[in-house]
């Protein structure tokens, strides 16, 4: 929400307004003390809103009072969808002020999806991102970071998933009688959902179909989604060409298990319509695993707290 002037003097929140806190597995906010009790609407969630319209030319236009939703109740909302966005209780503070990157990529990837979190227009949605690199790079970071500028302070409907948990949901659902589409459809309208470790998993025919599912039923909704994935976006080897000029996909299966391609691991239909739904960022390989930086610099061996995000000297 934007610092009201009364509230930005707040210690607690520091004008935000609310607070993040992990809750079990996820990310949970709350109002903060300082927006409790509000003086606006004397807690009823409702003020009058003076509007001016012209219903007909002969009268001309005139003034009258609507009952409109107080921000409270707006803010109160939002404090809610932050919880439903099932962040990892991990990255309930995650922000882009506490990602430093290391590299030029990481500094890509912060542009790319700071830019993408403050200027999303939910009348016109732009395209999502897929964020790939090695381990502890501040991927899930990145989206937890987006999710909670979107949901905090753009009222946007928004959600995070791990596949692998996915997966391991639907197939719970099956024992209890439920369908697939009973869990992907609710995640195919979601505004903008966050698929974490895209490419894991066995690569089952369940779980590819899955997958399929929501990615081609998004895309056919024209949703933006955002990705993250251990696996590789660059092209490492050569396509196999046919004489008609495109990749046989016999030619492909054997290698996607182990492939760690992106592209091999998610199968030819799904990485296309990945190419229209995003940008591709890569880190390098190269780029430092921030859990085993940060470890490293305390004597102790003992992690610190993520707050800090600072790269050790040298
Ligand atoms: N550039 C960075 N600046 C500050 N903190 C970072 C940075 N990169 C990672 N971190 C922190 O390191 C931890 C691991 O980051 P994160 O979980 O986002 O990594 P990841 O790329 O998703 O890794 P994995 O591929 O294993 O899922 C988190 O606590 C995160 O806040
Ligand atoms: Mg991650
Ligand atoms: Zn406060
Ligand atoms: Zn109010």
């Amino acid at each position: 929400m934007q610092a009201a002037e009364s509230a930005r003097a707040c210690p607690t929140c520091g004008g935000r307004m609310y607070l993040r806190r992990r809750q079990g597995d996820h990310a949970v906010a709350e109002v903060c003390e300082c927006a409790r009790d509000c003086r606006r609407c004397g807690g009823s969630g409702f003020v009058y809103e003076t509007r001016q319209e012209t219903f007909s030319v002969r009268v001309g236009a005139k003034s009258y009072d609507v009952l409109a939703p107080c921000p409270c109740k707006v803010l109160a909302r939002r404090v809610e969808r932050f919880g439903e966005a099932a962040i990892p209780g991990v990255l309930a503070n995650a922000d882009f002020d506490g990602y430093t990157p290391s590299n030029e990529a990481q500094d890509r990837a912060k542009t790319a999806a700071k830019q993408f979190a403050f200027s999303y227009r939910k009348d016109n949605p732009p395209k999502g991102f897929v964020l790939a690199g090695p381990c502890g790079t501040g991927k899930t970071h990145l989206l937890a970071a987006v999710l909670s500028q979107l949901v905090l302070e753009g009222g946007v409907q928004a959600k995070y998933v791990e596949i692998s948990l996915l997966y391991a949901t639907i197939r719970r659902g099956f024992q209890e009688g439920k369908s697939g589409g009973e869990i992907i459809g609710p995640l195919s309208e979601v505004e903008v959902l966050a698929i974490d470790e895209l490419g894991k998993g066995r690569g089952s025919p369940f779980e590819m179909e899955t997958l399929d599912e929501l990615i081609a039923r998004r895309y056919n909704a024209g949703r933006t989604t955002l990705f993250a994935s251990n696996y590789s976006l660059e092209p490492a080897r050569k396509a196999v060409k046919t004489a008609g000029g495109y990749t046989r996909s016999e030619d492909l299966k054997g290698q996607a298990k182990d492939s760690d391609l992106l592209r091999d691991r998610v199968g030819e239909r799904i990485y296309s319509r990945l190419c229209e739904m995003s940008e591709f960022i890569e880190l390098p390989g190269n780029t430092p695993d921030h859990r085993r930086t940060r470890q490293e610099m305390d004597p102790r061996g003992a992690p610190r707290a993520h707050a800090s995000g600072r790269r050790p000297p040298g």
